[in-house]
């Protein structure tokens, strides 16, 4: 893990943090933030998606080196047709609009999920996207689109039962490293913290086997709104975590 240089970027001005090299961060309270100011929902995921581009910044800033958000659940397809048509054309919008930017901050682009099972329009700008970034070294940022961590874990098992009856793989060879190998984007670490805006407490079905050992961060504040002092506020909280990852603290141990 990353740690923040003396007086590098903190609010604290000479404060030192510890910085997650892999974030995952749940954007939630879209529609709570439209609700509080009479605008339709639409309005809550269009400064939803302007935040990414602002997260995508201070996390490079900071020195994240992979940045995982959650932007369509597998669940999400359950929301109105409007909605859900919404979060598309977004989603096609924002790297037309953003990808400039993304570019000079150095950040590749890449996505996690079922995403061959999207509209062609969608699975073309993922492709695009990925080919277009594929050099830039500062940060990942992979975006969850159509993605479960339920089917993520459905389509690691998936691989293996076909490697098994193909011959390349005997069953007792399987292991907690096979099915990591297994998932969507296999050389991407675990989320060491995962951050949640809007105060609710739970995953949501968000990279459910790579958070095993992650440390989970909530916050009140609404996505839209959630800027440069939450995520600070958060790496804070994290540098103070005692990870142990069920053996000792280094207390402990001593
Ligand atoms: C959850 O808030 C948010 C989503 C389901 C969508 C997240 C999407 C974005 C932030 C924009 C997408 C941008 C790109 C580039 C894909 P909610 O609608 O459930 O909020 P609520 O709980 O307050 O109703």
């Amino acid at each position: 893990m990353a740690i923040l240089g003396f007086g590098k970027k903190s609010s604290e001005g000479d404060e030192q943090l510890k910085i997650p090299v892999s974030l995952g961060v749940i954007m939630d309270g879209n529609g709570r933030w439209a609700k509080k100011r009479m605008l339709p929902r639409s309005a809550g995921h269009r400064a939803g998606a302007e935040n990414l581009k602002e997260l995508c910044r201070n996390c490079g800033n900071y020195g994240v080196k992979y940045l995982t958000v959650y932007a369509f659940s597998t669940e999400n397809w359950s929301r109105p047709d409007d909605e859900v048509n919404t979060l598309m054309d977004l989603f096609v919008e924002f790297w037309e609009k953003y990808d400039p930017e993304l570019e000079q901050e150095g950040i590749r682009v890449r996505f996690t999920g079922d995403i061959d099972a999207l509209p062609e329009r969608i699975k073309e700008v993922c492709r695009k996207g990925e080919e277009r970034s594929k050099n830039r070294q500062k940060m990942q940022l992979i975006v969850a689109f159509n993605y479960g961590g339920r089917r993520e874990i459905v389509h690691s098992c998936k691989n293996i039962a076909r490697l098994v009856k193909e011959g390349k793989l005997d069953i007792d060879d399987i292991n907690e490293d096979t099915i990591s190998g297994n998932l969507y984007l296999p050389d991407v670490p675990d989320p060491d913290l995962i951050i949640r805006p809007s105060g609710e407490q739970r995953l949501s079905n968000f990279l459910l086997w790579e958070s095993a050992y992650s440390e989970l961060w909530v916050s009140d504040c609404l996505w839209p709104d959630f800027g440069f002092e939450e995520l600070t506020e958060a790496f804070r909280a994290y540098t103070n975590r005692d990870r142990r990852f069920g053996g000792l603290s280094k207390e402990e141990k001593k």
